[in-house]
């Protein structure tokens, strides 16, 4: 059993969200295989604040999911912030999840997903105003850094949690190269030590 802020989860095994997998029955499939936390496909803000029809079905939870954190996207702290908070006055997700680590054309080009990991300051604001527009964990999913030159994964990290992030959970390569080297660099480890 562990804790994210006030939710209490059975177990550690928890689901990653993948975009186009982790939808409804998927995560009721995991759920009864035995996981602890289950995931949701991340979810656009701007999808969420326009009301999209496809974005707003994404929403869907069934109670037999839960405990449920729920990953949403966007590039300004504004959308984010909105899109939380429908998320947490509308469905039943126990924790609010940021993606910060989706390293897609179509996201960075609109300062989404691994975008967020160039500026800390950034990061800090963000999370601040999500936590304070909410009362669910908010927890961040991100990866080590940008590129070679940009890796800022403890600043990040602490960012995140002098924001008031709940957890972070990390990839293990930068969003560029993708060369994994969350592990052999020791990059988890660090940030727990800067506590
Ligand atoms: C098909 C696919 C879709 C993914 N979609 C998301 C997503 O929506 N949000 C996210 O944070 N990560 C996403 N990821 C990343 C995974 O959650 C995870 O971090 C990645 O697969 C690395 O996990 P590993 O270190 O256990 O291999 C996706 C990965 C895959 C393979």
């Amino acid at each position: 059993m562990f804790q994210i802020g006030d939710v209490e989860i059975k177990n550690r095994v928890v689901v990653a969200p993948m975009a186009g997998i982790s939808n409804s029955a998927f995560r009721l499939t995991v759920k009864e295989f035995g996981a602890g936390l289950v995931c949701c496909e991340m979810i656009s803000g701007k999808g969420i604040e326009y009301r999209n029809q496809k974005t707003i079905d994404m929403l869907y939870i069934d109670e037999k999911e839960k405990p449920l954190s729920l990953q949403i996207f966007g590039g300004e702290k504004e959308t984010l912030v909105e899109a939380a908070k429908f998320v947490a006055e509308n469905t039943t997700a126990d924790i609010i999840d940021i993606n910060m680590g989706c390293p897609v054309n179509k996201i960075i080009k609109c300062e989404a997903g691994a975008k967020w990991l160039l500026d800390p300051n950034k990061v800090h604001d963000m999370v601040k105003a999500v936590v304070a527009a909410i009362d669910k964990p908010v927890t961040v999913k991100m990866r080590i850094g940008w590129d070679d030159e940009h890796v800022f994964a403890v600043e990040n990290a602490l960012a995140a949690e002098s924001a008031g992030g709940s957890s972070y959970s990390h990839a293990r390569a930068d969003a560029c190269t993708n060369v994994r080297r969350c592990r052999k660099l020791g990059y988890l480890a660090r940030c727990k030590k800067s506590d």
